[in-house]
Formats: structure tokens, C-alpha cells, sequence
């Protein structure tokens, strides 16, 4: 069952052009794609009837969990505050381990792992963090190579990944800055540097820009991607950012209270929530009606006088607003646009298009979207 949540949304995506210049990356260490020929399925990680209690008697951090991440995929995690998604990932690397079930990394069961084993996970699996962990005393490069410093690489190993993998996170410049003279976004560069220093299949991010403005964001989201594709990293990445998830993964899983709400592609997780928990984390996101309209909105047309329809027409995924089918559809209705949020998600259209429409009749909404409804009506100012 390791494709139990097969990826519908193959296409490939394009890029948005990082913020930062990429600087020539070696391609020696870095490009590891004859290494993960050899080690097929190296970045797939299963989650098997993992529960996950943390004292005698407490309620459970995670429980029942069977979940596959497909190797090179940015698989997001959302969740209120203790569902458990920090427990999920520290699960990963093993810095928890379960109390029931398995977790496999490249088809590796994480907790049968002995010492040795274990230090070769941690060097399979980096990890970022919201503070960045860096060390302060120590200057950008000497953060970068502190594993490989932990690890007794040889010297001239160490000097070749580091200044590669300054290079790879564009900070080429400031290697011998100490983390006091770096902007957040610099720091956070520094703490993926070092979480690739050792050249890993997997990347874990537990809230990794939520310290950061939204322009480092932006930047360090850009680099994520890249280094995802460049790279064939898998990233797991946990948010409470919804954009973050919008704006970077292909698939989300949302936890509420320890459990699997739902798990899917991101157009299809927010373009259709299943679980009321996605549509609380959502409501943000989903903008309501124009104020002005909210206010005069009547749940029946006026018996007197004209009435506008308003009118919401919800696409998730299915085929592309067809704006003459539209028009022709609504032509002698004059319908007018109020608002409209369409996004194009991993090639899938999602969002709404709310219009008012004048008409006498009940209007002919079927066939314009996945989804119409008339949400109310207000009287007509002319
Ligand atoms: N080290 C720990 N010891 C005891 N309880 C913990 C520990 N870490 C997390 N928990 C509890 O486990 C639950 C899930 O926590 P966590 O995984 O941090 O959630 P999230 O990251 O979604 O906020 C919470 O109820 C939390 O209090
Ligand atoms: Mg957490």
C-alpha cells in the first residue's frame, strides 16, 4: 500500500524565479542522482499504525496514523496547535519514537535502528526550525559544517560541501558573518545549509518562515523549491501559513487532535475541504461577500421593483471558467463580476467568481460550474 495516496497532480509546475541569484553549484556532491538510482524509494517516508503517547495516561499526540510521502514530493502538514504535526515530523528523524506502529525512511523502519543506524538517519534527514538554531558564537560557514565537523569528516570533505552548500542557499558572501550580523531570511539560509550539508534525501521544516517577513518568505519558499527540484529532496513542511502551503506543496495533510482529517493534492484539499477542521484552518483564506452587498442582501428577490440574483459560481479543479458560455448563458441578465478569487493551483482551477444578475426569473445557473448557488438578492438601484 505505498501508493495508498497516489499524486494526482503529476504535471509539472513552474517555477517562480527565486528572489536570489543562484550561484553555481559544483555538481559533484550535489547532484545525486546516480546515488538515488541506486537506492530507489531513498526519500520515500511511511507512516504504519504510528500512535504516539507521550506520558502514561495522557491522550495520545498522534494516533493511527498511515500515511506514504512519495520521494521528492513538498508534502505540507497543517493543524491547530497540538495536533500533533511537530510530533509527526520529530517522528521522522527520530527525535520521538513511536509508541506503536512503524516509521520507514527509504523503506528503513526508523525505530529498529541501532546507534550507528541512527546516525546515518540523521545525516539521510535535515531539519530547519522556526528559530534557526544557529549557533552563536559561530560563524555562518562554521554553523554550515558543524555536522560534518560532528561526524569527523575530513577537512578538505568539509571545506568543499560547505562552501557548497553556501553557494546553494546564495550566501556565498557571508560565511564568515557571525548569525548576530544576519537578517532572519540570511539566518534561515544558513540553517538549510547546514541541514544540506550532509547531503540528505529529506529536508523537514517545522514552521521555517513563520519568524520570517513576508519578502524573506517569499525568498526562502523560492529556494525550497528550487532545492527540491534541483536537488530531488523530499520536504516535509509544516505551517500554519495557508499561502505557504498554497504557494509550495503538492500534497497537504491536515491533523486535528492526533489524527488524519484529510490528506490529498493542494487544489483538491482547499478547493473542496472534506473535514470541518480544513475548513476551520481555511475560513481565513475564503474571503466572504463584498461588505456592501452583505449588508443589503435579502433572501428573496424585492416584491416590488427588480432585484439582482447574487450570484456565486465555485470552481475546484474541473475544467476552466468559460466566459462565453457565461454570456450566453446570462447575456440578458447584464450580469456583472463583484468579485472574483480564481487561483490556477498545480494546473487545477480553483475559487469563485461572485455575480449580480438581473432577472425576473429564477436564474439558469447549471452547467456554468462545478458548483452555483444563488447566495441571496438585493434590490436594484436603478
Ligand atoms: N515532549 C513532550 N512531552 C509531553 N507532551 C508533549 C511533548 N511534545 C508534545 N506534547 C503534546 O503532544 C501534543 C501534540 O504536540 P505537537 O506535536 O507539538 O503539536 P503541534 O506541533 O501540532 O502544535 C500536544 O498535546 C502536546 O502538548
Ligand atoms: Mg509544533
Amino acid at each position: 500500500m505505498e501508493a495508498l495516496f497516489a499524486r494526482a497532480d503529476a504535471a509539472p509546475r513552474p517555477l517562480a524565479a527565486p528572489h536570489w541569484t543562484p550561484k553555481f553549484v559544483e555538481p559533484l556532491m550535489f547532484d545525486r542522482s546516480a546515488e538515488r538510482d541506486r537506492a530507489a524509494g531513498a526519500g520515500s517516508i511511511s507512516f504504519r499504525g504510528v500512535s504516539k503517547i507521550y506520558a502514561e495516561g495522557a491522550a495520545p499526540a498522534l494516533a493511527g496514523i498511515d500515511l506514504a510521502i512519495e520521494p521528492g514530493e513538498i508534502f505540507g502538514v497543517i493543524g491547530r496547535s497540538g495536533a500533533g504535526k511537530s510530533t509527526l515530523l520529530r517522528l521522522i528523524n527520530r527525535l520521538e519514537t513511536a509508541t506503536e506502529g512503524q516509521v520507514l525512511v527509504g523503506g528503513e523502519d526508523v525505530g529498529a535502528l541501532d546507534e550507528g543506524r541512527l546516525v546515518a538517519l540523521r545525516r539521510r534527514v535535515g531539519m530547519i526550525f522556526q528559530h534557526f538554531n544557529l549557533m552563536s558564537a559561530k560563524t555562518a560557514a562554521e554553523n554550515v559544517a558543524l555536522p560534518l565537523v560532528v561526524a569527523k569528516r575530513p577537512r578538505a570533505e568539509i571545506e568543499t560541501r560547505v562552501r557548497e552548500a553556501l553557494a546553494l542557499v546564495g550566501l556565498t558572501d557571508k560565511r564568515d558573518a557571525y548569525p548576530a550580523r544576519l537578517s532572519g531570511g540570511q539566518k534561515q539560509r544558513v540553517g538549510i545549509a547546514r541541514a544540506l550539508v550532509a547531503g540528505p534525501d529529506v529536508l523537514l521544516c517545522d514552521e521555517a518562515t513563520s519568524a520570517l517577513d513576508p519578502e524573506s518568505t517569499q525568498s526562502i519558499l523560492a529556494l525550497l523549491k528550487d532545492i527540491n527540484r534541483r536537488l530531488g529532496l523530499t520536504i516535509v513542511l509544516i505551517t500554519h501559513e495557508m499561502s505557504v502551503i498554497r504557494e509550495v506543496c503538492d500534497r497537504v495533510l491536515v491533523l486535528d487532535k492526533g489524527a488524519i482529517a484529510e490528506v490529498g493534492p493542494v487544489w483538491r484539499v482547499f478547493g473542496e475541504p472534506r473535514h470541518e477542521a480544513t475548513r476551520t484552518l481555511l475560513r481565513p483564506l475564503a474571503r466572504g461577500l463584498p461588505e456592501d452587498v452583505a449588508a443589503r442582501l435579502q433572501p428573496h428577490p424585492a416584491p416590488q421593483g427588480r432585484s439582482d440574483a447574487i450570484v456565486e459560481l465555485a470552481f475546484s479543479g474541473e475544467g476552466e471558467p468559460d466566459v462565453g458560455a457565461l454570456a450566453a448563458a446570462l447575456g440578458g441578465a447584464k450580469p456583472r463580476i463583484l468579485s472574483a478569487q480564481l487561483d490556477r493551483i498545480g494546473g487545477h482551477t480553483q475559487g469563485r467568481l461572485l455575480l449580480a444578475v438581473r432577472l425576473a426569473a429564477a436564474p439558469q445557473l447549471s452547467g456554468l460550474a462545478p458548483s452555483s448557488k444563488v447566495l441571496g438578492y438585493v434590490a436594484a438601484d436603478d
